[in-house]
């Protein structure tokens, strides 16, 4: 039988740009390409348990937008939760324990730590943030944070391209 081969977190995400680069080819409905990386990204790291984007849908508020994993919170106003503070600074939160977070929204009581990453468009306005979850305490890092910027910045792109 043919040994599964194990690549690390960075070859991960360069397999995961890899393919997003063939997969989105052309494609600029922000819904497909979010979903496709929502897929893509879940699908290569069994350390996520969840993985999605919140969407601006008025004035400092988001609602869920595509993702994978169990359920999320519909709704989350700037003014809260990690995904409010990325979204208001609009600077990527890297959230090694989640614990130690008095703001932190629990969607799953066994989130350790997570990684969100806002998605600025052109005019510098906040369209969307994207949250990585993990069971796992500390499992994000610097590596995480440099591969989800450069996805996200797909997602950046299309807002300027219409
Ligand atoms: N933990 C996020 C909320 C989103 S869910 O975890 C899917 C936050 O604190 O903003």
């Amino acid at each position: 039988m043919e040994k599964e081969v194990v690549l690390n977190k960075e070859s991960r995400y360069l397999k995961v740009i890899e393919d997003l680069y063939h997969l989105l080819e052309g494609e600029t409905d922000e819904i497909s390409v979010m979903s496709t990386i929502c897929c893509e990204v879940f699908n290569a790291f069994d350390e996520f348990s969840w993985v999605g984007f919140y969407r601006l849908t008025d004035t400092e508020l988001m609602k869920v937008g595509p993702y994978q994993g169990g359920h999320g919170c519909l709704v989350i106003p700037f003014s809260k939760g990690v995904c409010g503070k990325a979204a208001t600074e609009k600077m990527s939160q890297l959230v090694k324990d989640v614990n130690a977070l008095p703001y932190h929204i629990a969607c799953s009581s066994k989130t350790q730590s997570e990684l969100v990453v806002p998605v600025i468009d052109k005019e510098g306005k906040v369209r969307a943030v994207f949250d990585l979850d993990s069971e796992i305490i500390d499992y994000v890092d610097d590596t995480d944070l440099k591969y989800v910027e450069i996805i996200c910045s797909i997602v950046s792109n299309l807002y300027t391209a219409k």
